[in-house]
């Protein structure tokens, strides 16, 4: 999936807050009724890190929340796209234009790291998490977020698509931590993704595949499709 990785394309994809926030506002918990966000904020909240580096911090919400639990973190959110930094200023958060692999900071700078649905994209997966590690004192911990192969297929496919396998989803996430980290554990969750009617199934489509959003065929009222996340914890 080379579009996923490509710096251009994911420049563009997340120039401006609007896509992110259309595909984010149709999440909610599955059948379990959990949701991922919530597991990942109470992990990172329980160890307590005094300096936390967020990674792809997108339009800012994951961190405002976790400052919202704990108002001491010394959290510096980053993200390559400067309207998501923007975005996050806007809600207090300090945070900075970076991209995950070359951090402006020096070893051992964090006791906390976070990478929530962003290591999909980026171009040199094991430089970047060879950074996050750089960035971390022993013993630190990264806590991460992804979505596996099965995530939204069959949406994807009753549009007439294929399901979207990144190069770093829920079934080979621990493989490729394990190489920078000792200890990795990881939790599977799964999710719904709801749609009011067809309308805003395509909008949604329509974020990344403007051909997918054209071809889903028509359905009345309300439709949920299952996503499959994964939260893992890296030290
Ligand atoms: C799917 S969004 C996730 C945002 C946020 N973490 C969330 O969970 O809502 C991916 C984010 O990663 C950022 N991003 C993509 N490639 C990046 C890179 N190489 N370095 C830093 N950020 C990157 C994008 O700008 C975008 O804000």
């Amino acid at each position: 999936m080379r579009e996923m990785t490509d710096r251009g394309l994911v420049g563009q994809q997340y120039a401006t807050v609007d896509r992110l926030e259309t595909r984010r506002s149709v999440w909610g918990p599955g059948p379990e009724g959990v949701s991922p966000v919530e597991v990942l904020r109470t992990l990172v909240v329980s160890t307590q890190p005094r300096r936390l580096i967020e990674v792809g911090c997108g339009t800012g919400q994951f961190a405002r929340s976790v400052l919202d639990e704990a108002p001491n973190v010394d959290y510096v959110a980053t993200d390559l796209s400067p309207a998501m930094v923007e975005a996050t200023r806007a809600l207090g958060v300090t945070a900075e234009v970076a991209p995950a692999d070359g951090l402006p900071f020096g070893d051992g700078s964090f006791d906390g790291a976070v990478a929530a649905w962003m290591l999909y994209h980026v171009p040199d997966l094991d430089g970047a998490l060879g950074e996050v590690r750089r960035v971390l004192r022993d013993g630190g911990t990264l806590h991460v977020a992804t979505n596996g192969s099965e995530h939204l297929a069959d949406l994807l496919r009753d549009a007439g698509g294929d399901p979207l396998v990144t190069q770093f989803t829920s079934e080979n996430a621990a493989e490729i931590l394990g190489r920078h980290f000792e200890h990795v554990a990881r939790r599977d969750i799964e999710t719904r993704a709801t749609f009011a009617d067809h309308e805003a199934a395509c909008a949604y489509l329509a974020t990344f595949s403007p051909g997918l959003a054209g071809s889903l065929p028509h359905f009345d009222g309300p439709r949920s499709y299952a996503g499959h996340t994964a939260v893992l914890t890296a030290r």
